[in-house]
């Protein structure tokens, strides 16, 4: 599997959520490169998470354009917010590579968690315009990132995936079966993405509410789906 999948270079992967998906496929021998705009900030994470790993499981920092150089597959974990500014300094290198986008446009106001307004439709929608070639799938964007660093925890959840190329989505479900307890529950086209998205205020909200980091799980489906 590693072998087939290369290298995955996480964008913004200093935060919360790049942090437990580098940990966790680094764990499962995959080859990671923790991306950020500052190669210091990067190469201290890459560090920090290395050693919580131990056992000689190692992954390397990098400056997100550098990172960009390096990877086979992109996640781009960065703040809604950060997307379009990453994306015009470094997408004119990723090409047709398949793009894993985790991006949820979340804004809040005194009543809570609500939709942020995104002019395309959905943050992987806005990725996929920004990088023509490339091959966006929408996956992890309804995992609490909390549990996805508890290394050696099963996540006991299901995760959305979806985007418009057959292949893409099979590669983006391997990257997500890797991971213990999450399972992929795939649809097309990319634009259901705005659905996946829509899923993250309410849920945030939940958590809220109850003190818990809330995860979702769908049922009727056959044992693969
Ligand atoms: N947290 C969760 O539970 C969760 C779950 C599912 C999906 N998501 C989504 O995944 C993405 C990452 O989540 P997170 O909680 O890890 O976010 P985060 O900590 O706010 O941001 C991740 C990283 O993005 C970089 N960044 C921040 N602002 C940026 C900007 N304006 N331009 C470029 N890079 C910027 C920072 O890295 P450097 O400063 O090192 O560059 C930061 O460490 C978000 O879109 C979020 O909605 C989060």
């Amino acid at each position: 599997v590693t072998a087939a999948v290369g290298t995955i270079s996480i964008l913004g992967g200093t935060g919360p959520l790049g942090r437990g998906l580098a940990l966790r496929w680094v764990a499962a021998g995959y080859d990671v490169v923790v991306g950020s705009r500052s190669a210091d900030r990067a190469d201290e994470t890459a560090a920090e998470l290395s050693e919580r790993l131990g056992s000689g499981k190692t992954m390397r920092g990098a400056e997100n354009a550098d990172a960009v150089q390096r990877a086979d597959i992109l996640v781009v974990a960065v703040p809604y917010q950060g997307q379009r500014p990453l994306l015009e300094s470094v997408g004119g290198d990723i090409g047709d590579r398949l793009v894993v986008n985790v991006v949820n446009p979340v804004a809040f106001d005194d009543l809570g968690p609500a939709r942020a307004e995104v002019p395309g439709g959905s943050a992987s929608e806005e990725c996929q315009e920004m990088l023509p070639e490339a091959s966006v799938v929408s996956a992890f964007k309804s995992i609490p990132a909390r549990k996805l660093a508890e290394i050696g925890t099963s996540l006991d959840c299901d995760t959305f995936i979806c985007g418009d190329d057959e292949t893409a989505l099979e590669r983006t479900s391997e990257l997500v079966e890797s991971i213990d307890g999450l399972r992929p529950v795939v649809c097309r086209p990319l634009r259901l993405s705005r659905e996946i998205e829509g899923l993250t205020p309410l849920l945030i909200a939940v958590n809220r509410r109850y003190k818990a980091h809330s995860a979702l799980r769908v049922i009727g489906l056959p044992q693969r789906t």
